[in-house]
């Protein structure tokens, strides 16, 4: 009978190749059964093994539980093997489709707004940019023709921050920094927005927080007009605000343009809040200095840039007159978005 013994390698090998060979887990279960299974042949052959001698008992029966656990544990391996493979997607995924609907909770009303200007402002082809919240003054003010005596980089408007080497830190007080950042790695033409946070030395109220949104936009090309500024702001207002809104251009004082305006707006929605007007941004035609600091020629680049907060778009659009509302995060609040 010691013809038995010899059986369990051959047998082994042969069930090894079949399982790693398995198709599919559908597959992998038959494959098990007709080995290892009640009636399967290696099973057979462990049955058998009762009727060999008793002294080639020990022997054998050592050999044949090694052989069983190896076969277990590449039963165990394909098994998980399939499993993954069962898991993928069988078909490419399409990234154009349009977005399954959340099952589970919504976007911040803050959000839904910036989503929205992004969108906007992508259909007229302006791509998004993005900067370190974490900025240095040069890129925050000096890079921005920002005066070294200038109020809004006294200590009482401005969050410092301990570190830096060649140019003090702070927390961006607004996103003109990404202008420059901008200009400074790429060659004009340039259309960008860049929506982000800014922090300033307020204290909270109701219209104040020492952190909130901003949106930045900046166009640099050959000949653009301020013409091209109020038709994209007022292409842009429309979309956000609805179409009877109407905007105009004040006079106004920054340091990074010239002209410099103001941003008015008006809608059936403003008239309802009792305004006239309401101011809503900041804008004018990139100051040559500017250029100059980022490298451009001034006499061959012309161009714009704007800045506005998100939060009093938000505030506007849905009526809220409290933008400490946004932060507190109140579900019943925050539900009705
Ligand atoms: N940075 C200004 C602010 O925070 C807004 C602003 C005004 C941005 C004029 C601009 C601009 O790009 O041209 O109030």
């Amino acid at each position: 009978m010691a013809g038995l013994t010899d059986e369990i390698e051959p047998l082994k090998q042969a069930a090894l190749a079949d399982l790693k060979a398995a198709p599919d887990l559908a597959a992998l279960e038959q494959i098990k059964g007709a080995w290892i299974g009640a009636h399967g042949k290696f099973t057979a052959l462990m049955k058998q093994l009762g009727t060999l001698p008793k002294e080639e008992k020990p022997a054998a029966g050592k050999a044949v539980n090694a052989a069983k656990i190896e076969l277990e544990a590449a039963l165990a391996e394909r098994r998980a093997q399939l499993e993954l493979e069962a898991a993928l997607p069988t078909e490419p995924t399409d990234f154009t489709l349009p977005g399954r609907r959340r099952t589970l909770g919504r976007l911040h009303p803050l959000t839904q707004v910036t989503e929205d200007i992004v969108r906007s402002f992508r259909k007229i082809g302006f791509a998004v940019a993005d900067g370190p919240e974490v900025e240095d003054e040069y890129h925050c003010f000096d890079a921005l023709n920002t005066p070294a005596d200038h109020p809004a980089r006294d200590t009482q408007d401005t969050f410092y921050v301990q570190g830096g080497t060649d140019s003090k830190l702070l927390l961006r007080t607004h996103t003109s920094s990404v202008q420059i950042r901008v200009m400074e790695k790429q060659p004009p033409p340039v259309r960008i927005i860049v929506p982000g946070r800014v922090y300033r030395r307020d204290n909270a109220d109701a219209t104040h927080n020492p952190t909130f949104q901003q949106v930045e936009g900046l166009y640099v090309d050959k000949g653009v007009t301020a013409a091209d500024l109020k038709g994209t702001v007022e292409f842009v207002f429309k979309e956000l605000m609805g179409d009877d809104v109407k905007i105009r251009f004040r006079p106004h004082y920054f340091s990074y343009t010239e002209p410099s305006f103001e941003i008015d707006f008006t809608s059936a929605m403003v008239k309802k809040m009792g305004k006239d007007w309401l101011e809503i941004a900041g804008c004018g035609m990139v100051h040559p200095q500017v250029f100059e600091n980022v490298g451009y020629d001034p006499e061959v680049w012309t161009g714009w840039a704007f800045g506005f907060g998100i939060e009093r778009i938000a505030m506007i659009r849905y009526g809220i007159n409290d933008i400490r509302l946004f932060y507190e995060n109140d579900v019943r609040f925050l539900r009705q978005f």
